[in-house]
């Protein structure tokens, strides 16, 4: 879906050809994929232009993606919803040089508030290799809960990793939401 949202700092907006140089560049990097399921390593030009020949502006909503742009920066990380077998998930990431800064904080927060506004979607997953306590801190702060642990495949790594599996309702958000 063809949607851009702002947030104090950040303005998510769908992904473009021109991007491609940017996110080789970023995800080309194992302490971004390795905590990543689906993005190899190494990562090359190719992929990124690959990845974003596949975006489809008229994609429904629970398959938005979105490139995050940080004041003058030009993409420093993605959001997207997808879904697997048990629902609609969503999956993160941001460029080394930007982490601690609250950064994908926001970003989700504004990305999930769109989410359950514009789909009738009940819930949403996600979930973190189960080393990978920055990321799960994220979903905590936003609402998500545990539901258990499971194996997933990690790309970059080349094998199975434990996964801690993670869920939002769409009542756990409305509460926490403003907060
Ligand atoms: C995980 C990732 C998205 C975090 O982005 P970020 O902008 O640095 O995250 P934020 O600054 O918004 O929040 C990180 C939170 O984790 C906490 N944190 C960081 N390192 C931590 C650690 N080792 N243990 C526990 N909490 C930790 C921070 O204190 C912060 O919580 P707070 O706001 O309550 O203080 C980013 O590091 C990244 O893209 N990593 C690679 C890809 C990835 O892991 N994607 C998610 C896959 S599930």
């Amino acid at each position: 879906m063809d949607v851009t949202l702002e947030t104090r700092r950040l303005v998510l907006r769908p992904p473009h050809p021109a991007d491609a140089r940017r996110m080789a560049s970023f995800l080309d990097n194992f302490a971004v994929s390795g905590n990543l399921s689906r993005v190899p390593y190494p990562y090359r030009l190719a992929d990124a232009r690959d990845y974003l020949a596949r975006w489809q502006k008229d994609a429904p909503a629970e398959e938005t993606n979105f490139v995050i742009d940080l004041d003058g920066e030009c993409c420093v990380g993605q959001i997207g919803f997808h879904g697997d077998a048990f629902g609609p998930v969503v999956g993160y990431w941001l460029a080394q040089p930007f982490w601690s800064r609250g950064l994908m904080s926001e970003a989700a927060r504004a990305a999930i508030a769109w989410y359950f506004e514009t789909t009738g979607a009940l819930e949403l997953r996600s979930g973190v290799f189960h080393f990978n306590r920055a990321s799960l801190a994220i979903q905590r702060k936003l609402g998500f809960v545990e539901t258990g642990i499971s194996m997933r495949h990690c790309l970059a790594r080349g094998e199975q990793v434990r996964h801690i599996d993670t869920i939002l309702t769409r009542a756990a958000w409305a509460e926490r939401d403003g907060q």
